[in-house]
């Protein structure tokens, strides 16, 4: 049965619980196909794809290659428990552990990110017998319940009604908005690990289980750590016998111009978690990465960790034709040159909008983050709430024009697929430029 536009909206409204929101009446447009860096609604209109849906569309949509591999695996077997093993299980996990950095041992699969962190959390207190954890605020590293907990911005306060013992926070390394005039990025490094390690002691080292870090921070505004910070923090970690967590669920696969954030400042994690872009939505996998030791560690002892869909055979076909894609296509490569690019452009738009307070980015991962006033730094929407709906309408705007993109707080973000070209990128971003005249209006 294929349903028309009216009962798809309407079916869309009544019968779904849509995720974080209030729900609401308001029909949402209709999707008939994607292709490449489109998105085209059943009116035919054609949107730019500018954050990859949720950052996980890596390599762009309707990819045949990718297509093909999960179908030839479906023909074979969708699924297969974990008593057997399987070509695309072992092969892809093999890749994963020739794209990480030389410490990692062997990888567990899940379905996606938040289960990747939960399974994170579980095997670094195995392993180190230690209960606290801890993250930073302004993260998100997932909506399940120990995700949920170490996810530190405001989608983390329902988790809270029930209490977070052992759920510690500490603040981002988040340079702009501190706003404390620092020299350097070694200076800025020296800050927050300072104000960290000085944490960690007051919270009694001998039970802190893990650090987690988004490697760069997503969803909260592309955050990126000065240069210093995580080679820091990895020796603040090793000082205390802490395991060093990287969540690169939305960071990894190429997005930063690199396969993982982490190999940008040649750190090497304990535990790397990570989704999205290993698959790029054609199915969903996800899955944590371990240092050889924590492998090692559980040759004699039990890995209390299981799902039925572990190493889900259809979906880690997807994932090694998703690995081959980036390397045929040199997408990582074209990550950093299509990156560059979008710096400039973001440059351009900073220098030319009142409303354009600072511009991140690192790769095909970026931000700009709205403001009142330049020179005060005040965000156009207060943090954690939006009382004139200033972020919506802007999402609308461009939505309107056909600019897709995702919204946090003050921040706009832009991630499109790696293989966007630069015509296609400068076309996308010069919509941008257009509605921010818009938000240059409310300063
Ligand atoms: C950094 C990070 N970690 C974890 C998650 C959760 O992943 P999932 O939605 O696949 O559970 C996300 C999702 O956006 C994320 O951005």
């Amino acid at each position: 049965m294929s349903l028309d536009e009216k009962t798809i909206q309407q079916y869309d409204v009544d019968c779904l619980l849509h995720s974080w929101s209030v729900q609401g009446k308001t029909p949402r447009p209709v999707i008939a196909r994607a292709e490449g860096i489109y998105l085209y609604d059943t009116g035919g209109k054609r949107y730019y794809d500018m954050s990859s849906q949720a950052m996980n569309v890596n390599i762009g949509h309707g990819n045949q290659k990718v297509i093909q591999a999960v179908k030839d695996q479906m023909d074979n077997f969708a699924s297969i428990g974990v008593g057997w093993a399987t070509s695309v299980r072992s092969e892809l996990a093999k890749k994963l552990l020739d794209i990480s950095s030389d410490n990692m041992g062997k990888v567990f699969f899940t379905l996606g990110g938040a289960e990747a962190n939960e399974n994170a959390l579980k095997i670094a207190r195995m392993y180190t017998g230690r209960a606290k954890v801890f993250s930073r605020y302004r993260a998100y590293h997932g909506g399940t319940s120990g995700a949920g907990h170490l996810t530190g911005e405001p989608r983390r306060f329902p988790n809270e009604i029930a209490g977070s013992a052992g759920f510690i926070k500490f603040f981002d390394p988040y340079v702009y908005r501190d706003n404390l005039g620092f020299d350097s990025d070694a200076e800025a490094s020296a800050y927050y690990l300072k104000a960290l390690r000085q944490q960690i002691i007051f919270e009694n080292p001998g039970n802190v289980a893990a650090v987690f870090v988004e490697t760069v921070t997503g969803s909260n505004g592309i955050i990126i750590p000065p240069d210093g910070y995580l080679q820091g923090l990895r020796t603040l970690c090793d000082e205390f016998g802490i395991l060093l967590v990287c969540d690169e669920v939305m960071a990894g696969f190429g997005r930063t111009g690199q396969y993982f954030a982490y190999q940008n400042w040649g750190i090497k994690p304990d535990l790397v978690t990570f989704a999205k872009g290993v698959t790029c939505g054609y199915l969903p996998v996800g899955g944590v990465i371990v240092d050889k030791k924590i492998a090692d560690y559980f040759d004699d002892h039990v890995f209390s960790c299981g799902l039925t869909y572990t190493g889900y055979a259809a979906g880690c076909a997807a994932g090694v034709a998703t690995l081959a894609v980036y390397e045929e296509e040199n997408l990582i490569q074209a990550a950093v040159a299509r990156g560059r690019l979008l710096g400039e452009i973001l440059e351009d738009l900073k220098a030319r909008h009142k409303s354009v307070g600072d511009v991140r980015y690192i790769g095909l991962f970026s931000a700009l983050e709205l403001v009142r006033d330049k020179q005060t730094r005040e965000p156009l929407v207060p943090y954690g709430s939006d009382p004139d709906r200033l972020m919506p309408k802007i999402n609308g705007a461009l939505r309107a024009k056909g600019f897709c993109c995702a919204t946090h707080n003050n921040n706009i973000i832009v991630a499109p697929p790696l293989i966007i070209t630069e015509e296609e990128l400068r076309a996308a971003m010069a919509i941008l430029d257009e509605v921010l005249f818009t938000a240059d209006q409310w300063v």
